[in-house]
């Protein structure tokens, strides 16, 4: 029986994931791996949606696969390759442009976010678009699911609306997906503003763990992570939002639930808590740091790994293109 397909993409915009990336979709993108059939890309046409140096661009698409494959994710179950290597999510994205409305786009708050900085009349076209490029992506592999974080929620529901719109207005052709959020990690919080999500464009460097930071780097933050005066430890996001998300990636971790974790420290304070998740979070980026810069060694074989992802995903992606384009008047 065919297991049921699953497709995510990620950012090559930093050198590191971090740990809202990681336990809010990169570890389901590995638990998946069982039952299911995957399609994961380095989605690095998203990333010049704002300005990149081409050198670093290159250099962090090969950061990202590394990191993927050194947290698990195995190319023998899954495709794992680089959107750009795949042309179909760029040719699909035009008619998916072309069946978008404007103000639909317009409501997508990512955009919102996003362009904030540079200001709205400033941020490029792709950026604006780029859900709709994310909906290509998507669409082209017709996954049952897509694992991702919260902050994608929106982004999916368009990507259905378009599905569907497209399927009735030509003829049935794409499978409406479903997301895969857990809620436990859907949103992993900044460590120094914690009712603020960790993110690699808005967290200062302390409120952010990166997976590849030097662990020594990983305690420390956590070690001076905001909580409250209140020093009782307890598992209450509303109430205690900063002692609450240490809890959940602890939690995490070790796969106890976080309130089972905190009645271990009834009468003791937010130092025992902090210093005991530093020494899991060392014991969890530190296997993994060294398997990311083996693999960074041998760019070979990184190159023979995506070459073969991007071949058995252009051979899905084709199939549905020219289905589409068949159906469009081409
Ligand atoms: P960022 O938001 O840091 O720019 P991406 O947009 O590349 O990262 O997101 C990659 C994946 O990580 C997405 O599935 C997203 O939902 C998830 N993600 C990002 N930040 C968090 C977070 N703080 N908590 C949970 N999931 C997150
Ligand atoms: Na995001």
């Amino acid at each position: 029986t065919a297991r049921p397909r699953v497709l995510s993409g990620i950012q090559p915009t930093a050198d590191s994931f971090h740990f809202g990336n990681y336990l809010g979709a990169l570890r389901q993108w590995v638990a998946l791996q069982d039952e299911h059939e995957p399609f994961y890309m380095v989605v690095d046409q998203h990333a010049i949606t704002v300005e990149q140096d081409p050198k670093v661009l290159r250099e962090r698409t090969y950061r990202s696969a590394a990191q993927l494959l050194a947290m698990g994710v195995d190319p023998a179950r899954s495709a794992l390759f680089v959107q750009s290597h795949v042309p179909a999510h760029a040719q699909l994205a035009w008619v998916l442009n072309c069946i978008t409305a404007f103000g639909e786009a317009r409501r997508m708050t990512q955009f919102k976010d996003k362009s904030a900085r540079q200001g709205e009349g400033a941020a490029s076209v792709g950026l604006f678009t780029y859900p709709i490029l994310q909906a290509a992506d998507i669409l082209l592999y017709r996954p049952a699911y897509v694992p991702v974080g919260e902050d994608q929620r929106q982004h999916l529901e368009l990507t259905r609306d378009l599905a569907h719109r497209f399927n009735t207005r030509f003829k049935k052709t794409f499978r409406l997906p479903e997301p895969y959020i857990l809620e436990a990690t859907a949103k992993i919080y900044d460590l120094q503003n914690p009712t603020a999500k960790m993110s690699k464009s808005a967290s200062s460097p302390a409120g952010i763990i990166d997976l590849l930071d030097d662990p020594k780097v990983s305690a420390k933050k956590i070690r001076s992570a905001v909580t409250d005066s209140e020093a009782v430890v307890a598992y209450d996001p509303a109430a205690k939002p900063g002692v609450s998300n240490l809890l959940t990636i602890f939690s995490a971790l070790t796969g106890r639930g976080p309130v089972e974790i905190a009645a271990d420290y009834e009468g003791r304070g937010y130092g025992d808590l902090k210093g005991d998740l530093a020494d899991v979070v060392v014991d969890f980026v530190t296997p993994l740091r060294d398997r990311t810069q083996a693999l960074l060694d041998d760019r070979a074989a990184l190159d023979a790994v995506l070459a073969d992802g991007a071949a058995r995903a252009g051979e899905v992606a084709e199939r549905t293109l020219a289905d589409v384009y068949d159906r469009v008047g081409f």
